[in-house]
C-alpha cells in the first residue's frame, strides 16, 4: 500500500506522516529531506544558488542513499550520514532554489519511484507525491492548516529568538507579523502549484489540522486509510 501525504509547510504533515507510518508499521519517506540533502551538498561545494547548471551538476554527481524507517528517513551523501544536518537555517533558506531546478527534481523523482518500487508499501511525504510521483497511490492526503495560525506560530518563534518586532508600538527592530504572514502565503502559492493536479483529480482527502492535536490528526488519517482500503477491497 502506498500512502501519499502532501501539504503546506508548518501544517504538521511531517509529524502526521511519521505518526501514521508508525501506527501502520510502514516505512516513511521524507522527500523534503532528499531536497535538503542535495542543498547541503551544494552549499558545501560552494555552488552559487543562481547557477542552475552548476547546481544540477553538483547535485547529479553526488551519490545519495536513502533508508526509510517507520519514524525517520536517513540520508547518506557519499557514504556520510547527513540526516541530522538538514534542518539548519542555511539549508532551509536555500532549499527552495534547489528544488526548483528541473534536473534536480527529475533525479529525485526517479529515486523516489525506485524506492517505492523496492519497498512496495510506504508512507511518503512531500509536495508532489500524490500528484506527480505516485499517481497510482492507494490513499492520498492533502494536509493544510490556517495560514494565520501558522504565521502566528512562526512569528512567536522569531520573537523568542529576538528576531521579531514583538508587537505594535514596540521600538525593537525586527520582522513584523504581516511580513511573516505574507511569506507563509507566498510559499503556499508556490507549493500549491505542485499539488494542483491532486486537487483537480478530486481523490485527495483534505485534512485541516488547525486546532487539532497530533493524536487527533493521526487518528483522522488512520480512519481514512481504513475506510478507503476497506472500500477498495470490498
Ligand atoms: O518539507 P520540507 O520543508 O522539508 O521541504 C523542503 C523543500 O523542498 C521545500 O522548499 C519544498 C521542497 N520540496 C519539494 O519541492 N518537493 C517535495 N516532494 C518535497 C519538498
Amino acid at each position: 500500500m502506498v500512502i501519499t501525504i502532501d501539504g503546506s509547510a508548518g501544517s504538521g504533515k511531517s509529524t502526521a506522516a511519521r505518526g501514521l507510518a508508525a501506527r501502520l508499521g510502514l516505512p516513511y519517506l521524507d522527500t523534503g529531506a532528499m531536497y535538503r540533502a542535495l542543498t547541503a551538498a551544494a552549499i558545501q561545494a560552494g555552488t552559487s544558488l543562481d547557477d542552475q547548471d552548476a547546481l544540477a551538476e553538483v547535485t547529479q554527481s553526488i551519490p545519495m542513499a536513502v533508508t526509510c524507517e517507520t519514524d525517520a528517513t536517513r540520508i547518506t551523501l557519499a557514504g556520510e550520514d547527513v540526516t541530522d544536518q538538514l534542518r539548519t537555517l542555511e539549508v532551509s533558506q536555500a532549499v527552495s532554489r534547489i528544488a526548483s531546478v528541473p534536473a534536480v527534481r527529475s533525479r529525485l523523482i526517479d529515486m523516489q519511484r525506485e524506492i517505492g518500487r523496492q519497498l512496495g508499501d510506504l508512507v511518503t511525504e512531500g509536495r508532489d507525491q500524490g500528484s506527480v510521483v505516485f499517481p497510482e497511490a492507494d490513499v492520498k492526503f492533502l494536509i493544510v492548516a490556517d495560514a494565520e495560525a501558522r504565521a502566528r506560530r512562526r512569528y512567536e518563534e522569531l520573537c523568542n529568538e529576538g528576531r521579531g518586532n514583538a508587537g505594535e508600538g514596540n521600538e525593537v527592530e525586527g520582522v513584523s507579523f504581516s511580513e511573516v504572514l505574507k511569506n507563509v502565503q507566498d510559499r503556499d502559492a508556490i507549493d500549491a502549484r505542485q499539488w494542483a493536479p491532486l486537487l483537480a483529480s478530486g481523490v485527495a482527502v483534505h485534512v485541516d489540522t488547525t486546532g487539532l492535536s497530533v493524536e487527533e490528526v493521526i487518528d483522522t488519517l488512520v480512519t481514512h486509510v481504513r475506510r478507503i482500503t476497506h472500500t477498495a477491497g470490498a
